[in-house]
């Protein structure tokens, strides 16, 4: 199955009864996984998490560490980005150079690198003389 798809068929789960705007997104990682997360909404809004953020954990969870490359979809009019906090998680699993694709529902999509997307990222290298 593609990442496309994978970000596809998850999405269709999210939880987002406030925003109304399902998102899914997949990731596969180096050693060729593919791992789903949707966003999950609260009444409590801060409390919702995006779905990149649920992709990430369940990579985790699942005993990966290294993420080779990004799918993210919603019913947007152009292809959504990752909000901030997304780009800090998903730059600390993968390397500059991996590839994001964003996708909308109707077959637009635009491709990136994770370093295009937080560029300057702050890393554990700039905490080297705590
Ligand atoms: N959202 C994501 O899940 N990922 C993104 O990349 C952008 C935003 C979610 C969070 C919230 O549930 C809804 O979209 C509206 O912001």
């Amino acid at each position: 199955m593609t990442l496309l798809q994978a970000a596809t068929d998850v999405r269709l789960h999210a939880y987002a009864p406030y925003s109304r705007f399902k998102v899914g997104a997949a990731l596969r990682t180096e050693t060729g996984t593919v791992y789903v997360g949707c966003n999950v909404e609260n009444v409590a809004y801060p409390e919702g998490t995006c779905a990149e953020a649920g992709a990430i954990a369940a990579m985790i969870a699942g005993g990966d560490t290294r993420i080779a490359e990004v799918c993210v979809i919603a019913d947007s009019p152009d292809p959504v980005p990752p909000c901030g906090g997304c780009r800090q998680k998903i730059a600390e699993f993968a390397a500059p150079g991996v590839k994001v694709t964003l996708c909308t529902t109707d077959g637009k999509e635009r491709s990136l690198t994770v370093g295009d997307l937080l560029p300057g990222v702050f890393t554990a290298a700039h905490m080297d003389r705590a």
